[in-house]
């Protein structure tokens, strides 16, 4: 890569699962020499809205447990797209959800995900991977499309892939 810029140049991926593999490679490739998580986490955002920019996708980041505030919330990170809600408490929503049962969701249609906080009236489904250390949550990852059935399978193992190398590279 000639430009840090070129990373979230992702035009010439055959399919979505490459695109993905691209993607994690990338952002490996960006941690590497980085262990804020703050930075790290920046330029996922970006890596991911670059990568989806062609789906539909509206929103791509991260919320994080509050731990300096209130525990028992997640707290907005770095992001890509419109403004977002500032908390979410832990068990509520989409994001909650994935948060208390460390299992990621897959939302095909975000009218029928009961409790799904709308940050964005636009948005029609959804995926969240949770993060974990040594099996304690940190936060999630949390992508919104504009269409409908937006993710599918291949976009679970890689982002649940990335969520993995995220744990490995950050210092929370
Ligand atoms: N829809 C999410 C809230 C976060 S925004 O989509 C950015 C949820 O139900 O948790």
């Amino acid at each position: 890569m000639s430009h840090h810029a070129d990373y979230s140049n992702f035009e010439s991926a055959a399919s979505r699962k490459d695109a993905l593999e691209t993607l994690v490679m990338s952002y490996e490739a960006l941690a590497a020499s980085q262990r804020n998580w703050v930075a790290n986490l920046a330029n996922c955002s970006s890596l991911l809205y670059h990568c989806y920019s062609d789906a539909g996708v509206n929103w791509a980041g991260f919320y994080v447990v509050d731990k300096d505030g209130d525990a028992e919330q997640l707290i907005l990170g770095p992001f890509m797209g419109k403004v977002a809600c500032q908390t979410i408490r832990i068990g509520k929503g989409v994001c909650g959800t994935a948060a208390a049962t460390l299992q990621t969701q897959l939302v095909p249609d975000v009218e029928a995900f009961p409790g799904h906080i709308a940050c964005d009236g636009e948005t029609k489904s959804e995926i969240v991977c949770p993060i974990t250390q040594e099996g304690r949550l940190i936060g999630v990852l949390d992508i919104d499309c504009l269409n409908l059935n937006g993710f599918g399978d291949v976009d679970k193992h890689y982002l649940e892939l990335l969520c993995r190398k995220i744990a490995e590279t950050c210092s929370f």
